[in-house]
């Protein structure tokens, strides 16, 4: 590092919530500009879908005014790294920092800006910007969360329960159900942040048909399933697949009963001869 940064003075106990929208190519003017906004010296809280690209800014300085400029990033793993630019000898610096997704979001003479590209579950951390001016010192923190869709499915078990599940989420997701059951649910954590939710339901007047409510903050998701058959005829799983059997079996009874026909036929036939 070139310049020891003195603590600043100004600190806002300021948090702000934004929601980054999914977009990977362009539109990301909206974003930026809303970023900008932001009060000079503030944390904000930051989420972020899995596989899109994250750009954190700087607070707005003027450049020409800008000695030294340093992303400080520290992620949940507690690795560290730091990339800086020196604006008077245009030179980068990087200590410890290895992810090639975390990268300047461009040329840093012209745009100060970091940016993560695809985002994984292992970036979640705290990004920094500091800034060396001939005004003083600024800083900004991005506390980033990283959001996982769920997977989310619904089947039916053995003796009329209803399983439904929100496999590797982040953060866990919220399983509801219509109508409510006697249920169970079970959390999985994984080793990525991630977290499945099972729920396990049965249902003491058997209902036609439950749903499956899975509420998440990448977005809600609703799965129904029709009970009626495999609940009400009690040891027969209901499905086509069983029709089909059916249809099967009764085909290959026709074909043996026509050709167990035209044997005795022959038979008749030879004895007739005779
Ligand atoms: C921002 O977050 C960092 C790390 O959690 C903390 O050290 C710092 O005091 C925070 N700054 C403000 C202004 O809240
Ligand atoms: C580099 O990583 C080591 C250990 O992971 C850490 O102690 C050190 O502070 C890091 N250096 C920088 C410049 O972040
Ligand atoms: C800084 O260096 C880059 C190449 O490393 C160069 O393309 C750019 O024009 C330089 N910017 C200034 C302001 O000198
Ligand atoms: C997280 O880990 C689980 C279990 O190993 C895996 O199924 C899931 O795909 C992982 N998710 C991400 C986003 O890496
Ligand atoms: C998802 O569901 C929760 C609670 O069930 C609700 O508060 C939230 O507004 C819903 N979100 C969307 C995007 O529909």
């Amino acid at each position: 590092m070139w310049t020891l940064l003195r603590t600043s003075t100004l600190r806002l106990p300021i948090s702000v919530i934004i929601m980054v929208s999914a977009s990977v190519n362009g539109s990301s003017t909206d974003k930026r500009q809303r970023k900008l906004e932001l009060p000079a010296e503030a944390n904000a809280s930051l989420s972020v879908p899995v596989d899109t690209k994250a750009v954190f800014d700087c607070p707005s300085i003027l450049l020409t005014s800008v000695v030294v400029t340093t992303w400080q990033i520290i992620l949940r793993d507690k690795l560290s790294c730091t990339r800086a630019y020196r604006r008077d000898r245009n030179e980068t610096k990087e200590g410890n920092c290895t992810d090639e997704r975390i990268t300047w979001a461009s040329r840093p003479d012209e745009n100060l800006a970091l940016q993560i590209d695809p985002v994984a579950t292992t970036h979640d951390g705290f990004y920094m910007c500091q800034m060396v001016t001939h005004f003083g010192n600024f800083h900004r923190g991005y506390h980033l969360q990283v959001l996982v869709p769920p997977e989310v499915t619904l089947f039916q078990g053995k003796n009329g329960i209803a399983v439904c599940r929100a496999a590797a989420g982040k953060p866990a997701a919220q399983i509801s159900w219509n109508p409510e059951g006697d249920c169970v649910t079970e959390q999985e954590h994984w080793a990525n942040g991630t977290v499945t939710v099972q729920s396990t339901c049965r249902w003491e007047d058997r209902p036609v048909s439950v749903s499956c409510s899975v509420s998440h903050v990448t977005g809600n998701k609703s799965l129904s399933l029709e009970l009626s058959l495999g609940l009400i005829i009690r040891g027969f799983p209901a499905s086509s697949l069983l029709v089909i059997l059916y249809v099967k079996f009764a085909l290959f009874l026709v074909i043996l009963v026509i050709v167990a026909f035209i044997y005795f036929q022959r038979i008749n036939g030879c004895r007739a001869r005779k």
